[in-house]
């Protein structure tokens, strides 16, 4: 008696009866429902691109997905995760993470990706599917937000043309060229990576911009020049080879520069802007993770010139730090398209103290990653010209698991006496609690001990009391959190079944609209997306979840929505029919007690006695 609910909701995800490309005769039922023309037009743009692309191959380029089921999952490239609760659905063109809740169509992940705007992500995606962008009107909000990124990519667009022209000028850009060259980076890298120069003057990019008619407030917070304090403006990057650094739109969104000489400082970087945060770009990511994808592990160093001259030795899939820690969010970036990191940092106390403190951020976010040690003094530029590409390669396939790496460092400093075992031993345990794979900690756990000269069984007491001591609740307050956990979840089944309910089988819920099933909620959220639902139901058919969605006004309930929608139906075709009928039951029952409570509170015992004569028939009744 009920439709085939899969196919229900299938087609309640196409948009709206609308003709995208040439406007037809206005759907009299669009019309009764509100829509506003200009808003079709551009909803029509937005539901065009969803109706062209593919959820799955979209955020399978920037996520590892494997399928499981009817859904795909990946490590959520938003949160911390070892195990996969980033869900992408084809089915209804939809992604959510079960972890840390984000979630939502393409333009949803489009824009946390690339923290980007909505007008940003309508035009990328309008671009890339080739649908044509009519003007949406945005709020004012959005608009000076977008502008503003809008007038920094701008400016950085310009002014990395102007660099890369200021090079191959064969006057001005020969002091620039000359040191390229030294460095050994032939033209083919300075095309391949769009290298500049900025020639040694205090007004070389300021005039160029002038010129252009960009305003200098825009190039001064994109850090391309710098306010005089008897105004006007000068240029920040002087006498440098300028590294453009691209996002992964391939948009420009800072600089770094290198002076010729010893000067100091060596490099000079664009300060963060709204365009730019250091630390979630990777240097060379937008070129290289084809590479990454295709071998499976990307290589991570710390320098622009170490990226460039693996990349002119012809080693591929490297990606660069820009002078900051390797942070959670680099290797969040990273795992979507490999297992597994090698890092080679410099070969100095500031390089193998970044990899130590790297360790447990990969641990934390469950990448395999592996440590290359070079000799003494060395960097990978260094390294790859003395010993080509096969030496460094070489040097990667040996590399050490980060943790062997480790120990090894942090044993041959600190394992002179007993103090100092100790005090390895705090540091690593807590970093060795946070192992997920139990052989793993079993086979550090002896290497440890045949390193320190501590008993195996002494390992693991202060390993349990180091992992008691983290976080864990006391004995009474592990009680209470369980006994909260238990309230929670019984009533989080009710919610949970009457959302899963709606969004398999709508027809069937509708047998509630009459009654008082609002006693029966108690999260808010859920309590809303049911009103909306009976608001919109029955009068609305085929039911649609997605402009359900739309008309929720929280993100939780939102949040909630989605997961449902996501989540298998708890009843079947043939169980449906009971589960209402169990629902009205509970309804009574609740309404019922409600009822009892307030008599006897009144004092009043006529009325007392007939709710109880009710509620035996209640319980007696067949259906329970
Ligand atoms: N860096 C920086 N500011 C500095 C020094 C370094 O931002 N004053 C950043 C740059 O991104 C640089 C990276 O840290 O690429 C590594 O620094 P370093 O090892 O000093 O640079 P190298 O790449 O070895 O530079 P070079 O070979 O040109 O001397
Ligand atoms: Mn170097």
């Amino acid at each position: 008696m009920f439709l085939n609910l899969s196919l229900n909701l299938n087609l309640s995800f196409l948009p709206p009866m609308e003709a995208p490309s040439k406007p037809g005769p206005m759907d009299p039922d669009l019309y009764f429902r509100g829509y506003h023309i200009a808003m079709t037009l551009n909803q029509s743009a937005k539901e065009e691109i969803k109706r062209r692309a593919d959820i799955v191959e979209l955020i399978g380029q920037h996520v590892q997905l494997r399928k499981a089921g009817r859904h795909f999952v990946g490590l959520c490239p938003f949160h911390a995760e070892k195990a996969p609760s980033f869900t992408v659905s084809p089915e209804k063109q939809m992604f959510h993470c079960f972890g840390c809740k984000k979630g939502g169509d393409i333009f949803a992940f489009w824009m946390e990706y690339h923290s980007s705007t909505f007008p940003e992500a309508l035009r990328d995606l309008g671009e890339r599917y080739n649908v044509e962008i009519t003007d949406r009107p945005y709020s004012a909000e959005e608009k000076r937000r977008a502008e503003g990124r809008e007038a920094l990519f701008q400016v950085n667009e310009l002014a990395a043309a102007y660099f890369k022209k200021a090079l191959k000028d064969p006057v001005k850009g020969k002091p620039g060229k000359a040191y390229l060259e030294a460095r050994g980076l032939s033209d083919r890298a300075i095309d391949e990576f769009a290298l500049g120069y900025a020639p040694d003057e205090w007004d070389g990019l300021l005039g160029f911009l002038k010129g252009r008619r960009i305003k200098m407030e825009a190039a001064a917070s994109a850090g391309l020049v710098i306010p005089k304090k008897s105004g006007g403006y000068y240029d920040r990057f002087r006498g440098r080879v300028i590294f453009p650094i691209h996002n992964l739109r391939e948009q420009v969104v800072g600089f770094g520069g290198r002076v010729l000489g010893d000067a100091l400082p060596k490099y000079l970087n664009s300060p963060e802007s709204p365009v730019f945060r250091k630390g979630e770009t990777l240097y060379g990511l937008h070129s290289s993770r084809k590479a990454i994808r295709t071998e499976g592990r990307a290589v991570v160093v710390e320098g622009y010139m170490d990226l460039l001259a693996l990349n002119a030795h012809g080693v591929e899939g490297v990606v660069a730090t820009l002078g900051t820690a390797l942070t959670a969010d680099h290797i969040r970036r990273l795992k979507g398209y490999a297992g597994e990191a090698v890092v080679v940092f410099d070969s100095d106390e500031a390089g193998k103290a970044a990899v130590l403190r790297s360790l447990p951020l990969f641990l934390n976010e469950g990448m395999t990653a592996r440590a290359v040690a070079l000799p003494e003094g060395q960097d990978p530029d260094d390294f790859v010209n003395r010993h080509g590409a096969e030496g460094f390669l070489e040097r990667v396939r040996l590399a050490s698991p980060m943790f062997d790496f480790y120990l090894e460092q942090k044993l041959t400093f600190d394992d002179a006496d007993v103090e100092g075992k100790v005090r390895v031993l705090k540091e690593i345990l807590p970093v060795l609690g946070r192992l997920t794979n139990t052989a793993q900690r079993s086979l550090y756990v002896r290497r440890l001990s045949e390193r320190l000269h501590i008993g195996e069984a002494s390992i693991w007491s202060e390993l349990k009391k180091s992992t008691d001591r983290g976080g864990e609740a006391s004995a009474p307050g592990r009680i209470k959190q369980r006994l909260d956990v238990a309230r929670v979840e019984k009533t989080f089944h009710r919610e949970l079944r009457l959302l899963n309910l709606i969004v398999h089988y709508p027809e069937a819920l509708e047998r509630l609209a009459g009654s008082n099933w609002e006693i029966f909620l108690s999260d808010a959220d859920v309590l809303g997306i049911v009103k909306a639902f009976f608001r919109a139901f029955p009068g609305e058919r085929p039911f649609s979840p997605e402009r359900l969605m739309e008309s929720l006004d929280s993100d939780s309930a939102r949040e909630k929505f989605r997961e449902a929608l996501l989540l298998p139906p708890l009843d079947s075709e043939n169980t449906v029919d009971l589960a209402i009928t169990e629902l009205e039951h509970k309804i009574r029952q609740i309404q019922l007690a409600a009822s009892i409570k307030e008599a006897k509170a009144r004092g009043d015992l006529e009325g007392l006695n007939q709710l109880l004569k009710k509620k035996a028939r209640e319980i007696n009744r067949p259906s329970s």
